[in-house]
């Protein structure tokens, strides 16, 4: 039967005291370079250029308002793209780009060329994914800088307030509206009218 000793053997303690010393060490060195993984792979450079055929939609995104305003404010690929609330779901979100990331070295490997067709090729099917996202997770990512009641509230143009309101109503969220905001409409490609604001599912 197992018996507590309360007898003091300074040997175990001396072990004791060195593994817990090792394990310290080691959760924050783990701790350190997932952090560290995570800051680099959620920087702008990162997103931009470390796969060329990002350059396209980086491209396209350096002409939207969501890169230069008149605040200044530069929103970048992983403020939309990456989940903030908890750090789970930053982890997950990680492992499911490693996906990502083994698709396209093992694509290359295989002669799969990474072109600019290629990629236009796949675009509403990436797009298709975005979206689906979003609307489960109901615009999260958006609503981390847009506030829906600051949206609602009287100092906003009458038309954007009145829609925004209605949209509490029936439960619409922020990506059923605003497709194809910082790329191209490929919204378009599914048949939907060429102007942003659109809900197509
Ligand atoms: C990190 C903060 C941030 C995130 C995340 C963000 N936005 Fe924005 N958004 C801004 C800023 C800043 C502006 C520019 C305001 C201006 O110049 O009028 C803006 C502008 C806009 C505009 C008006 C300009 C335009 O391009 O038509 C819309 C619509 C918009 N955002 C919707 C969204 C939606 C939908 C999402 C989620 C997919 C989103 N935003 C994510 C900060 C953010
Ligand atoms: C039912 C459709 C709909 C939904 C849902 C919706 N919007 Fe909009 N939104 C619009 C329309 C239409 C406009 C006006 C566009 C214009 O005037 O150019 C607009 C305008 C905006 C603007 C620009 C305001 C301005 O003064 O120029 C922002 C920012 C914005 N929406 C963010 C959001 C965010 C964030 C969400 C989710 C919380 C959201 N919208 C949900 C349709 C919608
Ligand atoms: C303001 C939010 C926002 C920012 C910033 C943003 N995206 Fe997106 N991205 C979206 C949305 C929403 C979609 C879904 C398609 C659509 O509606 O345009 C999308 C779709 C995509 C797609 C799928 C292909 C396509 O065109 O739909 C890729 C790839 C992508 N984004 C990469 C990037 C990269 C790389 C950056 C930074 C250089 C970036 N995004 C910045 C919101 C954003």
């Amino acid at each position: 039967m197992f018996r507590l000793s309360l007898e003091f053997d300074p040997f175990k303690v001396k072990v004791i005291t060195v593994l817990s010393v090792i394990f310290f060490i080691a959760g924050v060195a783990v701790l350190a370079a997932y952090n560290s993984a995570v800051d680099y792979t959620n920087s702008l450079s990162f997103c931009a250029n470390t796969c060329h055929e990002m350059s396209i939609p980086y491209g396209e995104y350096q002409q939207s308002k969501h890169y230069h305003n008149s605040f200044g404010v530069r929103v970048t690929c992983p403020d939309c793209h990456v989940p903030h609330d908890k750090w789970t779901n930053t982890l997950f979100a990680k492992i499911l780009a490693l996906h990502d990331l083994s698709d396209h070295l093992f694509g290359h490997m295989s002669g799969v060329v990474d072109t600019k067709e290629q990629f236009e090729k796949d675009r509403l099917e990436m797009a298709k994914k975005v979206w689906a996202r979003m609307k489960e997770d109901d615009s999260r990512e958006c609503r981390n800088c847009h506030a829906i009641d600051a949206l609602t509230s009287s100092d906003q143009k009458q038309g954007v307030r009145g829609i925004h309101l209605e949209s509490i109503a029936t439960h619409e969220t922020c990506i059923d509206c605003h497709k194809g905001l910082t790329h191209k409409p490929v919204h378009t490609l599914a048949g939907g009218p060429a102007t942003a604001f659109i809900d197509i599912q």
